[in-house]
């Protein structure tokens, strides 16, 4: 399917998913990258492979379904089929789930329902757990709350942040991939 991912940072994810595709690991087509953060590095990235990206500033809309509006109107042009949210610092709204019913996937670095919202990871650390993880879900309105598609566990490396962290971010890279080709398989 053709779809858009959505990110506000690194970008990580984008590549991982980007290079499966290319490598013909996954099969799909990535036709936009959507971010609310002009800085991103996730820009760089799209820019360097070539796919197009959508900056939109959403305090630059009145309102959240405006922002949303404007994104979904790019979506429709290019035909966009799926949203693939990888670090996408936003919650998403009305207009995009009613345009996108059970079409949005999202990864998020714990065993959900543990640690939803921000900083996933140092709150796995701060309450001292041993085993945290990464979740693959579908989108609904809350936060990191949609229906399972696929949870790897990860170890905690005590008190080392820095080692989780990266621990972590491969899991996912690995799990995102393999979950979306079953999805779309
Ligand atoms: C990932 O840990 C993802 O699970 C979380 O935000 C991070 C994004 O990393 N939602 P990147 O931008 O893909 O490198």
């Amino acid at each position: 399917p053709r779809f858009a991912v959505f990110a506000s940072g690194s970008g990580s994810n984008f590549q991982a998913i980007y290079d499966a595709v290319r490598t013909g690991r996954l099969i799909g087509e990535p036709v936009l990258v959507v971010t609310n953060k002009q800085d991103a590095y996730v820009v760089k990235r799209a820019e360097a492979v070539g796919v197009e990206t959508l900056v939109l500033k959403p305090t630059s809309y009145s309102t959240k379904d405006a922002y949303e509006q404007e994104i979904l109107k790019k979506l429709q042009e290019l035909q966009v089929e799926w949203l693939v949210l990888a670090g996408y610092m936003r919650l998403v709204g009305n207009i995009l789930l009613d345009a996108f019913p059970n079409r949005i996937v999202n990864i998020h670095p714990s065993l959900l329902p543990a640690f939803p919202g921000k900083d996933a990871i140092g709150q796995a650390l701060k309450h001292g757990v041993k085993v945290t993880g990464v979740t693959v879900h579908l989108v609904d309105a809350g936060m990191d709350t949609g229906p399972i598609l696929s949870q790897y566990a990860v170890e905690v490396v005590a008190e080392d942040r820095e080692k989780t962290e990266e621990r972590i971010h491969a899991v996912e890279h690995e799990l995102y991939v393999k979950t979306l080709q079953q999805l779309w398989s």
